[in-house]
């Protein structure tokens, strides 16, 4: 069965607003695990822009499902992922202008590069996962890498206005998932999923897991943290395996 696992750093988005203490990512995280999710994941940016170093280890210390760290390929990440030791990595691309991820990591002509950096990661029994578009000349690099697990980045596919165009991005995801199960990937799917559009995957096998954050913790606001986990964690539920 699909399951979700929640990305709590809007949560930290808006406490750095301030630059307080509230509202606390860490709590945050204990009730999307108590509402349903199955995983927890925070961003550590190099900018340091939402979630901050001592997030992911109070989250460590305290999480009682999965982490999962998502980071940019750099020394210093790698350094703070061995430490932390999550139970999976997702590399993602980190650009400092962009408001949020913007799209896949290039895995092309940097395997080795890639597979190098994840080694010490594996040999630790950390879990790792790479953030690409629905492409297949990505997802061949990325089984080549070593990864476990790929995220089709789902952005173009939320973010088409037009029906026509929906259809052709929402087509690639769905080629991509069987060409990644295919070459024995596991396959997650994130970035910008809501309560409507993830529907389209309602009939899609091979999906293990939705990463989703800013839909959740926006319709928090209105229905409270609990709900909005819960009536996403539910709408998950009722999808094929
Ligand atoms: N997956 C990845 C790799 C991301 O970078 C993000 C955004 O932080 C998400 C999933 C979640 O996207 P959203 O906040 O739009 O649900």
């Amino acid at each position: 069965m699909p399951v979700l696992c929640v990305n709590v750093d809007h949560v930290a988005t808006l406490r750095q607003a301030r630059m307080g203490i509230e509202p606390e990512p860490v709590t945050a995280a204990y009730m999307a695990e108590m509402a349903g999710a199955v995983g927890i994941i925070m961003h550590l940016r190099e900018d340091r822009r939402h979630v901050q170093d001592r997030d992911i280890e109070l989250v460590r210390k305290t999480c009682n499902t999965r982490l999962h760290f998502e980071m940019a390929a750099t020394d210093e990440m790698q350094r703070i992922a061995l430490d932390v030791d999550p139970e999976t990595v997702c590399l993602v691309p980190e650009k400092r202008e962009e408001l949020t991820t913007e799209g896949g990591l290039n895995c092309v002509g940097r395997e080795q590069e890639l597979a190098d950096f994840l080694a010490p990661l594996h040999e630790k029994g950390v879990r790792s996962s790479l953030f690409i578009d629905a492409d297949k000349a990505q997802i061949e690099a990325a089984k080549n890498i070593g990864a476990e697990f790929i995220e089709i980045h789902t952005g173009h596919y939320a973010d088409a206005k037009e029906f026509g165009e929906r259809q052709v991005e929402l087509k690639k995801i769905v080629e991509g998932v069987a060409y990644a199960r295919e070459l024995g990937l596991k396959v997650n799917l994130g970035h910008g999923l809501n309560y409507r559009n993830i529907l389209a995957f309602r009939n899609v096998p091979g999906i293990s897991e939705y990463s989703i954050g800013h839909s959740i913790i926006a319709r928090s606001i209105y229905v409270g943290l609990d709900r909005a986990v819960r009536d996403m964690a539910d709408l998950i539920r009722t999808f094929v395996d």
